[in-house]
């Protein structure tokens, strides 16, 4: 059987919840939220982070193929998530101005920024190759993962 989008959502929130609970080690936390979005989401070439260091994000934990280190805040997807403290929701990467290609298979991309203590953190960065992969539901659940991470690190 096929759970729903909300259904897995659910279910991966749940299983976020139990490897963070009580885990402050913002590494650790990633590495394993990066992993079990890897594992869980279906249709993507890449799941991870970005972590804020002075003006620029900095490659962090992540599953996928090796990814471009250092993003200036500003520049990219993740740049301008970083820069407006807005999730960013692309439908097609191309049409996005001044999206950095990493992998010429990514084609949609869905950005969340994460918070520690009201600061900024990083961000929490997911790549398809299909056009159109993320939408509304996928932002609220991607979202909701963020909040439980954060709970966790504060
Ligand atoms: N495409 C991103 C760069 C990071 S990679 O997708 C892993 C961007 O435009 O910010």
């Amino acid at each position: 059987m096929t759970l729903s989008k909300t259904d897995l959502y659910h279910e991966v929130a749940q299983q976020a919840q139990a490897l963070m609970a009580g885990e402050k080690d913002v590494i650790a936390n990633l590495a394993n939220l990066s992993a079990l979005m890897f594992m869980r989401l279906p249709q993507l070439n890449w799941a991870g982070f970005y972590l804020l260091k002075g003006q620029e994000l900095v490659l962090g934990p992540f599953q996928g193929k090796p990814a471009c280190i250092r993003i200036p805040v500003g520049r990219g997807v993740c740049g301008k998530a970083a820069e407006t403290g807005l999730a960013q929701c692309i439908h097609d990467v191309h049409e996005f101005e001044g999206h950095i290609a990493c992998d010429a298979d990514s084609n949609a991309e869905a950005v969340v920024p994460i918070y520690q203590n009201g600061q900024l953190l990083g961000v929490l960065d997911l790549d398809s190759p299909y056009v159109g992969r993320f939408d509304q539901d996928d932002m609220n659940g991607l979202q909701n993962l963020v909040n439980i991470l954060q709970d966790a690190i504060a």
